[in-house]
């Protein structure tokens, strides 16, 4: 009786793997290594002492998929396998969409097929565009500006269809803040492949001294020190927020969406300076013009998470910071 981890060997896919282990569950990972290394899945056998099947295989490619449903006793699965850059998702959008919409269509039928209907699927705060106010919670409106952020509210439109069509499926969407951190062994962590598009991977290269120094993209946005304000969340807790949702759906019909975030906002400079006082390096940054796309302030209202999954975020930005730097100076060039 196993759990599926789709995108198994990725940032968020690995720890979530760690955490289930830990709990007891038995799992299966499935990864097509596009965006991610082998060796993080050596590493959560290495951290757990447990041995669980890895399929090299994508999403696109239905028969492998189907055979693994024939294969393993599949119970529920956990869907983080998608692309997440924002700015290639623009580039590229046909590889988007594919990737992100056929590959989890895929799924769900292969699921459908082997009466597998529990789902906890991995979407993203970026579903809210540019909200009006602040903190964001699960009934505001949403809208994607990039082929990323549609495929995300895509799926989760598809999903709402899914379950009117036959509401014997239980799903939870969980709409992740900002994921940093790593695991406090400092054995699995982020992994950007090439330039890092999101913060606290650059900033860590930056004090490791792969990277000269660090653009903050604007100070003028309506903030207290004029950089962008984020819900930055560790990636531990937002795993054991996934466990908590999965636990749900055991208990509970239907479906629902989730943040998955502190509910607490921090600048870029917050970020930096209290990396700054965890690593004891200083983090050389320039002002630069905003990025395209990016909004101004973003953090989360979690009352909906701690009312029905009991679950709450408990790390502290400064264990972030420590457990990301961690990470990079165990890894100086990942994995
Ligand atoms: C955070 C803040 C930047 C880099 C994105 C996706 C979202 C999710 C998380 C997948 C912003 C500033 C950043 C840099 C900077 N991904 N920044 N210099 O944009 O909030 O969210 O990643 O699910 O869907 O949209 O995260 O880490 O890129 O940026 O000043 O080199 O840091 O402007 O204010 P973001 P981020």
């Amino acid at each position: 009786m196993s759990i599926l981890i789709t995108g198994g060997a990725g940032f968020i896919g690995s720890h979530a793997a760690v955490e289930l282990l830990k709990d007891g569950y038995e799992i299966v990972v499935l990864d097509n290594l596009s965006n991610s290394k082998i060796e993080s899945v050596n590493r959560v056998k290495e951290l757990t002492g447990t041995e669980f099947p890895f399929f090299d295989i994508d999403l696109l490619d239905i028969q492998s998929l189907d055979e693994i449903f024939l294969k393993e006793k599949i119970t529920a699965v956990m869907h983080f396998a998608g692309l997440k850059a924002v700015g290639e998702s623009v580039e590229l959008p046909l590889l988007y969409y594919n990737n992100n919409v056929t590959g989890t269509l895929n799924l769900i039928e292969v699921m459908k097929k082997y009466d597998v209907k529990n789902l906890v699927f991995s979407s993203s705060a970026t579903v809210y565009g540019n909200p009006n106010q602040v903190p964001i919670s699960e009934s505001f409106p949403l809208s994607a500006t990039n082929p990323y952020g549609k495929t995300k509210l895509m799926i989760e439109e598809i999903l709402q269809d899914l379950y009117v069509s036959d509401d014997s499926w239980r799903i939870s969407i969980l709409r992740y803040f900002n994921p940093v951190g790593a695991h406090e062994s400092g054995r699995i962590g982020e992994n950007p492949l090439g330039t890092p598009n999101n913060l606290m991977p650059y900033i860590t290269q930056v004090a490791i001294g792969n990277r000269e120094e660090l653009q903050v993209f604007g100070d003028d946005y309506n903030t207290e020190d004029g950089t962008g304000v984020r819900d930055y969340i560790h990636v531990v807790d937002l795993v054991k927020g996934h466990i908590k949702a999965l636990s749900y759906l055991e208990e509970n019909e239907g479906i629902e969406t989730f943040n998955l975030g502190t509910g607490t906002g921090y600048s870029v400079l917050d970020l930096v300076n209290n990396f700054k006082e965890v690593s004891k390096k200083d983090i050389p940054y320039k002002v630069v013009d905003k990025r395209p796309g990016d909004i101004g302030i973003c953090y989360a209202d979690t009352e909906k998470a701690e009312k029905l999954l009991g679950w709450q975020a408990e790390k502290t930005l400064l264990q972030m910071c420590q457990d990301s730097w961690k990470w990079q100076v165990e890894n100086p060039e990942g994995y």
